[in-house]
């Protein structure tokens, strides 16, 4: 399916992942409208393409925005959500369950507005806690889609508020699918990084630790905890084509199963920038998240025929020029703390 001349919306459209689409579906030559409150998403993000396109400002928890933001639209990317790293997520429970009120009113908006079908930003943390701790006897190398599921005992067992309002967001659209025959995939990306992402993830805080030169260079958790680190090309890539291939409601894992430790992501940062720490000391008081994550790519190869292309390493130095590019030393230094607990 290709995107040119469709009539596409994404929502939350100028968050750090949803404005990289957003360019490349203009790109391609779709009508493209953004509906998105600016919580967290900043306009700038969408400064290449935004004569291009139509930029509605609302907030997708009220009923009456989702339905007008859907109307007339063929395509939805739904990427809007109360969202950002781990220091944020584990702390504003109360607005992240909001997302539940977010995801009802745009699959409902949907299904009213008749659009043909729906891509929903979803994510690995639908997977259980307990198949990524660091027992090695139940830990499960390479999550399969399979292996998370609210009907299927021990298979609902999603990450804190966040997890298991994507994992609802998931029955709610397979069930829309299941009893009005709404057209429509779930996308669960793991760990995206890349240029336009803020210090509240880990990836793009190490490139500010690294550009400070922080010494000790600090680590939450143990460092020893790993994940899939997936380049945003690559999951905008994947999103597209999952979006013009399945639409049956089921899930699908976007991602890379290129795994990294979260100390070697910090090393190969520092050396990106000819940095090296004396010390890099590990703040265990700090949430570190799940021990082991990473995605199985099966359904991607099989389905989308298609897998990431860009090393960490290549994708760490890209980061890096671009974070460079668009903040000053001073800018980078100037409440760091607070920045790794925001949105
Ligand atoms: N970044 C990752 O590694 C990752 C991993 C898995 C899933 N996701 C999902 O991908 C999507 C995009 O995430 P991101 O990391 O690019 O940035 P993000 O989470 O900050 O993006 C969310 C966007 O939604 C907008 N938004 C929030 N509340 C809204 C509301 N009430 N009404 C309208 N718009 C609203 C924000 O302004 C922002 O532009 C999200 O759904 C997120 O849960 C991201």
């Amino acid at each position: 399916m290709s995107y040119t001349n469709k009539r596409i919306l994404v929502t939350g459209g100028a968050s750090f992942i949803g404005s990289h689409l957003v360019e490349s579906l203009v790109a391609e030559g779709a009508s493209v409208t953004v509906a998105d409150d600016l919580s967290s998403g900043r306009i700038e993000h969408l400064a290449s393409c935004i004569k291009d396109i139509a930029f509605i400002k609302c907030d997708l928890r009220n009923t009456e925005s989702a339905s007008l933001a859907t109307k007339g639209q063929q395509t939805v990317f739904h990427l809007a959500n109360i969202h950002g790293g781990r220091g944020f997520i584990e702390t504003h429970p109360g607005e992240i369950s909001q997302n539940l009120l977010i995801d009802g009113n745009v699959f409902r908006a949907c299904l009213e507005s008749q659009v043909e079908n729906v891509c929903y930003a979803s994510s690995a943390c639908v997977y259980p806690t307990y198949m990524q701790g660091s027992d090695p006897e139940r830990r499960v190398r390479h999550l399969s889609e399979e292996m998370a599921d609210p009907f299927i005992e021990g298979r609902a067992a999603a990450d804190g508020v966040y997890g298991w309002c994507k994992l609802m967001g998931e029955m709610s659209l397979s069930s829309y699918h299941k009893q009005f025959g709404l057209r429509g995939v779930s996308c669960r990306l793991f760990t995206v990084y890349g240029p336009r992402e803020n210090e509240s993830h880990a990836i793009v805080a190490f490139v500010a630790r690294a550009i400070s030169r922080q010494d000790p260079f600090v680590i939450w958790g143990s460092g020893g905890q790993d994940r899939n680190f997936t380049y945003v090309s690559d999951a905008v890539e994947g999103i597209k084509r999952a979006a013009s291939r399945v639409f049956d409601g089921s899930a699908i894992n976007i991602g890379t199963d290129e795994v990294t430790t979260v100390l070697s992501a910090a090393k190969i940062i520092c050396e990106a920038e000819g940095y090296l720490p004396a010390q890099f000391y590990f703040d265990t008081t700090k949430p570190e998240g799940v021990y082991a994550r990473a995605a199985s790519v099966k359904k991607q190869e099989d389905l989308l025929g298609w897998r990431p292309t860009v090393s960490f390493k290549d994708g760490a130095r890209e980061t890096i020029a671009h974070y460079r590019r668009s903040n000053s030393r001073k800018q980078i230094e100037t409440n760091l703390k607070e920045k790794l607990f925001a949105r």
